[in-house]
């Protein structure tokens, strides 16, 4: 098949929309643009695992690499027993170092918020001010200035999140849960349509 009658043969397999503008777009675009709604979530799991094996390198000096820190991190809290979203937040509560390293907690709260609860959301966005309260003191900040959140409604699990999970998940001698093993709960949760706030 010469290379013109293969592009025919995947234009008329693969219809596309024609529009140069939506402006000019018709109804019968969204239709062909439909056809492709199912597989609009594949890879999303794929993409957001790979933002967390990224972490393995550069280690920063840190005592154990920032993946293996987040693998500590969930490993605890589900042998806490935490819930599935927990979880998942737990695990991908320093993504956002993938991204945005010198402001992580604001990066990894907009990539996990289409997916778990505001609370969930609220505590990622913030936990960097909260971990600060354990070493703050040591590189001239303010270990309280967590305290500013105090009297919110999400200021004790923030705190506990930190004070059990995150502060203590350096420890190089944690036998922490793989990846694998956490893989069929971020893919359950990252197939789920994401949801959306208007506002
Ligand atoms: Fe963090
Ligand atoms: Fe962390």
């Amino acid at each position: 098949m010469s290379e013109a009658e293969t592009a025919v043969e995947t234009a008329a397999s693969e219809p596309r929309a024609t529009y140069r503008t939506i402006a000019e777009s018709r109804p019968e675009d969204y239709v062909v643009q439909n056809l492709y709604q199912k597989g609009l979530h594949d890879g999303v799991a794929d993409l957001y695992l790979n933002f967390l094996r990224s972490l393995e390198s550069p280690h920063l000096g840190f005592p154990v690499d920032r993946l293996e820190h987040s693998l500590q991190t969930a490993t605890r809290a589900f042998r806490d027993g935490c819930d599935e979203e927990y979880v998942f937040t737990a695990l991908f509560h320093d993504v956002g170092e993938a991204v945005a390293p010198a402001n992580h907690p604001e990066a990894g709260g907009a990539l996990l918020r289409p997916y778990v609860s505001d609370e969930n959301y609220w505590l990622v966005r913030n936990h960097g001010v909260f971990q600060g309260y354990y070493y703050y003191h040591f590189i001239g900040r303010d270990r309280h200035l967590r305290e500013h959140w105090r009297g919110h409604p999400n200021f004790e699990k923030t705190a506990l999140f930190c004070e059990k999970y995150d502060q203590t998940s350096f420890d190089r001698d944690y036998d922490s849960m793989p990846l694998e093993a956490f893989e069929p709960m971020v893919r359950r949760i990252l197939s789920q349509p994401p949801r959306f706030r208007f506002e």
